[in-house]
């Protein structure tokens, strides 16, 4: 067999400045990313805040100018974590994790699978960042949802768990990545596996079938009722077919179309 050149190869690198790097390194560590990152298809480095105190407490946050509830993580050593990473010379990309960033997605996740630097995450902790932190070291400023995590450091994991698995190679089956939720812009189908009845609940009997053709219309078309059902504000932005238009159609103006897939037989 011939060798795939290494330039072939797809692969993506994560720096992540947290006070916290244990809960870092345990995420990664363990599945589908430990193993990518033994393939060379991931590479993540962890770096303790810490590490840039100057002084013995080795303290990262201090006092809020103007008074208010709690602390704010302070700037120098934010300032010289990102200085001492850069030292290698490679590009970066730079994150900051809040939740007043930009909303995360999958359209962001795949834009990040393409980014050939490497991206940089500063999680925030405490009340908030000095501000002077995204004015002087910050690209991007990114949220996970529209919700208050104590820090960061969810949020980089769930890029990075995100991204990787976009990655070629990253998940045993590639294909997966590819066909399912999202992906199309729209939700997933419903999937099956054996016993083909259970406690008198049956597969859809076109799954059983073998007929490829209809198995792929069953699939789009219950991707498309679960999307109308759960998830219609997805359909204005999803990319849809002339054909799942029609679908779509039907679904609205069936008695049955919105809520029940078996009664359709
Ligand atoms: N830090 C705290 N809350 C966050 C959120 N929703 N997204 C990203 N980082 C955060």
């Amino acid at each position: 067999m011939e060798e795939t050149p290494l330039a072939l190869y797809m692969s993506i690198g994560f720096d992540i400045i947290t006070i916290f790097p244990g809960m870092v390194s345990a995420y990664i560590g363990e599945s589908i990313l430990k193993r990518a990152v033994q393939k060379g298809l991931l590479d993540v480095k962890v770096y303790n805040l810490r590490d840039h105190a100057t002084d013995k407490h080795r303290t990262v946050d201090d006092y809020p100018y103007g008074g208010g509830s709690g602390m704010v993580m302070k700037i120098e050593p934010l300032y010289t974590a990102v200085q001492a990473i850069k030292a290698d010379g490679l590009e970066r990309l730079t994150v900051m994790l809040s939740p007043q960033g930009r909303r995360y997605d999958q359209a962001a996740a795949e834009s990040l699978s393409q980014e050939k630097r490497r991206i940089l995450f500063i999680c925030g902790r405490y009340e908030g960042i000095d501000e002077r932190v995204k004015e002087s070291l910050v690209d991007d400023e990114v949220s996970i949802g529209d919700y208050v995590l104590t820090g960061g450091e969810l949020g980089a994991l769930v890029i990075i768990d995100s991204v990787a698995r976009l990655i070629p190679g990253v998940l045993g089956d590639e294909e997966s990545a590819k066909e399912e939720s999202f992906t199309w812009g729209i939700l997933d189908y419903p999937h099956y596996t054996r016993p083909p009845e259970f406690m008198g609940m049956r597969v859809p009997e076109v799954l059983l079938s073998g007929n490829h053709k209809d198995i792929a219309d069953y699939r789009r078309k219950e991707a498309l009722r679960r999307t109308l059902q759960k998830r219609p504000d997805l359909l204005g932005k999803a990319a849809l077919s002339k054909r799942d238009y029609d679908i779509l159609n039907e679904l609205c103006s069936s008695k049955t179309g919105i809520n029940d897939a078996e009664e359709e037989g």
